[in-house]
C-alpha cells in the first residue's frame, strides 16, 4: 500500500497543535508552498529519529477550497466543502482554510518546536488563522468528563477506515479529515445531573461503560453517531480528537480521518438534523461548532513529487 502519513492511524497522543493557515494566492506563493510541503516527511523523520520515544507525527493537510491552486489537475474523488447542515439553534459552520497542520506526540516542547519550524518555513506567504494547543485530560477525557475514543476501529481496521485505497489510485495512502472547534458550556452541562449526561453520551460517566442498545436514548450521542450501510456494515471514522481549554473557554478539537468523505457527513447529518421524528443530539445543545474545515492529507509519496 503506498505509504500514508504516520499521523493518520497513530494511536492517540497526549499533546496536539492543531494550525491552520491561509496561503498568499500566487504562484510563487504555490511553488514554495510545494518545496515546504515536500520536505515535511523528512522533517518527521528526523524528529522520530531524535526523539524516539516521543511518538511524533506531523500530518499535513490540504483545504478543499485551496486543492485546485496546488493541484489543478488532479483531485482527490470526494474532496469537498464542509458539509453544512441546519436545525433550528444548531448549526454545523463552514470556515474555510488553506492548510492543516496536526502535530502530535508525547511531548508539547517537540510539537512547538516542530509548529515554530514548519510555521517559519511557510513564510509570508502563509497567514495564520487559528492554533489550538490539545492536550489529555485525565483518562483521556474530554472537558465534560466522558471518556473520548473509546470505540475507535483498533489495529489494523483503522488503516481501513482512515485511507484511500486502490478505488482512487492517484491518491491512495491518503486521508480525507474533517476538522471542528468544539466550544462547550460547561456552565450548562454542570447544572444538569450525572444521570441526564450519561443518557446524552449513552454511557456511564466514571466507568465508561456503554448502555445496553435498548436503553440507548434517540437523541444519545452514541445513538445519533452509531450508523449502518444498507448492508448492515458499519458506518465508522477514526477520531483523534483532542481537549483544550484555559480560564476563559474550553471545547473539543474534534478531528475526524476516513478513507471516504461520506461517513462524516452522514455522522454530522444524523447529529444535527437527527432521526425520523427528528431527535437531535442533544450533546449539541450544550456545546457549539465554531470552525468546520474539510481537507486531504496525501500519501508520503504524493507529497515528495512536489519537490
Ligand atoms: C463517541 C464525545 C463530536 C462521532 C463519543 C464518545 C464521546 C464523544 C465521549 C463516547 C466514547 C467513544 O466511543 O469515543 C464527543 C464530543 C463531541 C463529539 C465531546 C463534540 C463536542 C462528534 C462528531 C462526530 C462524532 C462531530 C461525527 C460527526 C462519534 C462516533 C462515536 C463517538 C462515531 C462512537 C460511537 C459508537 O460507536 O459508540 N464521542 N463527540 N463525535 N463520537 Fe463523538
Amino acid at each position: 500500500m503506498t505509504r500514508f502519513q504516520s499521523g493518520v492511524v497513530a494511536e492517540a497522543n497526549t499533546d496536539a497543535q492543531f494550525i491552520t493557515l491561509n496561503m498568499v494566492r500566487s504562484a510563487d506563493a504555490v511553488a514554495h508552498l510545494r518545496k515546504v510541503l515536500a520536505e515535511i516527511p523528512a522533517t518527521e523523520a528526523q524528529f522520530r529519529q531524535q526523539y524516539p520515544d516521543a511518538d511524533f507525527h506531523i500530518t499535513v493537510a490540504i483545504g478543499s477550497e485551496y486543492w485546485d491552486q496546488l493541484s489543478p489537475a488532479q483531485r482527490p474523488a470526494e474532496l469537498a466543502a464542509f458539509p453544512v447542515f441546519n436545525h433550528g439553534d444548531i448549526k454545523a459552520v463552514h470556515t474555510p482554510v488553506d492548510l492543516l497542520l496536526h502535530i502530535r506526540s508525547e511531548r508539547h516542547d517537540l510539537n512547538y518546536q516542530a509548529s515554530v519550524m514548519l510555521t517559519s518555513r511557510l513564510g509570508d506567504d502563509a497567514t495564520l488563522v487559528e492554533e489550538m494547543h490539545g492536550f489529555r485530560y485525565f483518562e483521556m477525557r474530554d472537558m465534560t468528563g466522558f471518556v473520548d475514543g473509546t470505540e475507535n476501529p483498533q489495529g489494523d481496521d483503522r488503516i481501513q477506515v482512515a485511507v484511500v485505497g486502490d478505488e482512487d489510485p492517484n491518491f491512495a495512502g491518503g486521508s480525507y479529515i474533517h476538522l471542528q472547534r468544539y466550544e462547550h458550556d460547561l456552565d450548562a452541562w454542570n447544572k444538569i445531573s450525572v444521570k441526564q449526561q450519561e443518557d446524552i453520551f449513552g454511557r456511564t460517566k466514571e466507568d465508561n461503560i456503554e448502555y445496553d442498545g435498548a436503553d440507548k436514548a434517540a437523541f444519545a450521542h452514541t445513538k445519533r453517531t452509531s450508523l449502518k450501510d444498507a448492508e448492515g456494515n458499519s458506518i465508522e471514522i477514526l477520531r483523534h480528537s483532542m481537549p483544550y481549554g484555559d480560564l476563559t473557554r474550553r471545547g473539543l478539537m474534534f478531528i475526524a480521518y476516513g478513507c471516504s468523505a461520506a461517513p462524516f457527513t452522514k455522522m454530522l447529518e444524523s447529529m444535527i438534523m437527527g432521526d425520523e421524528a427528528g431527535h437531535h443530539d442533544h450533546l449539541l445543545d450544550y456545546t457549539q461548532a465554531l470552525t468546520g474545515q474539510a481537507f486531504f492529507a496525501p500519501s508520503v509519496a504524493w507529497l515528495e513529487k512536489l519537490a
